[in-house]
């Protein structure tokens, strides 16, 4: 299949889009057409996305946005529409490290941070480009959350309950603006991996052999893999589709076993 233009005359505005997952979606949704508006806390990495997409042959612009402020939020939006007219595209990648504790270890400061940026950030998001998404006859919005959000682990309740609130919000945004022709799904990645991922148990390394065999395919998934789904979400391909999550996470959430050292698996 020639893929190069199945999101042709589409703009896709994407949070979050200096990050390692962030960078994949761009690329990914540029190489099928869609030019590319790269938000980022940092506007260092977002405009080494942008640069990127350009230098592939694609369209892309980038501002700096902390999804946590609502005028940053309204003001990303506005550089989209001035980039290049039209919003067709969210797709909300922001998500803050908040460090593994407890409800007595955490702050309240900690905890409000996560709601702050991986949830309410996509809400804001939504809130400003839904109107110009509408003006433009419907569009995608594609929120990442995470396996995470499906099954909650011991030390990450800030980023477990953010991520599983942003599966739930994804499924009411989808009822609200149907009659807009927006369409509004969440991907669940799997353990992808990433600098922040790894970070964890100590690099990519160590992560590949730690992380891998939490998977029924045994082994990590690369950030160009969510990218795939994020382009089938944006596309004409997914026009039936509205209001779910695609897990893609190797089997992580479905495999209630372990791996053996030879890659077979083991129940219980
Ligand atoms: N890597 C994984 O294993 C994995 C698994 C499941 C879900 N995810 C989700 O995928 C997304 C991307 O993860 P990644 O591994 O590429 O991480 P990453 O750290 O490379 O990317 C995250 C990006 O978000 C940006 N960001 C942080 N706070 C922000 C804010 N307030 N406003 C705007 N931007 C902000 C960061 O600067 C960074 O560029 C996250 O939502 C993460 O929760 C990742």
């Amino acid at each position: 299949m020639n893929l190069a233009h199945r999101l042709q005359g589409q703009v896709a505005l994407i949070t979050g889009g200096g990050g390692e997952i962030g960078t994949a979606i761009a690329l990914r949704l540029a190489a099928e057409g869609s030019a590319i508006v790269v938000g980022d806390l940092d506007p260092q990495k977002a405009e080494e996305t942008a640069h990127k997409v350009i230098a592939q042959g694609g369209r892309a612009t980038a501002i700096g946005v902390d999804v946590s402020d609502p005028a940053a939020c309204e003001a990303s939006v506005a550089f989209a529409m001035q980039s290049f007219q039209k919003l067709t595209t969210l797709v909300n990648v922001a998500a803050t490290i908040i460090p593994d504790g407890t409800v007595e270890t955490l702050t309240l400061e900690q905890w409000n941070k996560a709601l702050s940026v991986n949830l309410t950030g996509a809400f804001l998001m939504c809130k400003y480009g839904v109107p110009h998404m509408r003006a433009a006859g419907g569009g995608s919005i594609i929120n990442i959350a995470s396996q995470l959000g499906h099954m909650g682990v011991q030390h990450r309740a800030p980023y477990c309950t953010t991520k599983a609130a942003l599966i739930f919000f994804t499924q009411i945004l989808a009822q609200d603006h149907a009659p807009d022709n927006i369409r509004a799904n969440s991907i669940s990645p799997g353990f992808i991996l990433t600098e922040r991922s790894s970070k964890r148990v100590g690099g990519k390394d160590k992560a590949r052999v730690i992380n891998g065999p939490r998977h029924l395919l045994n082994r990590p998934g690369e950030p160009e893999e969510i990218a795939a789904g994020a382009a089938y979400l944006a596309s004409s391909d997914a026009s039936f589709v509205t209001g779910t999550d695609i897990l893609i996470d190797g089997g992580y959430v479905t495999f209630k076993g372990r791996m053996t050292a030879e890659g077979k698996t083991v129940m219980g």
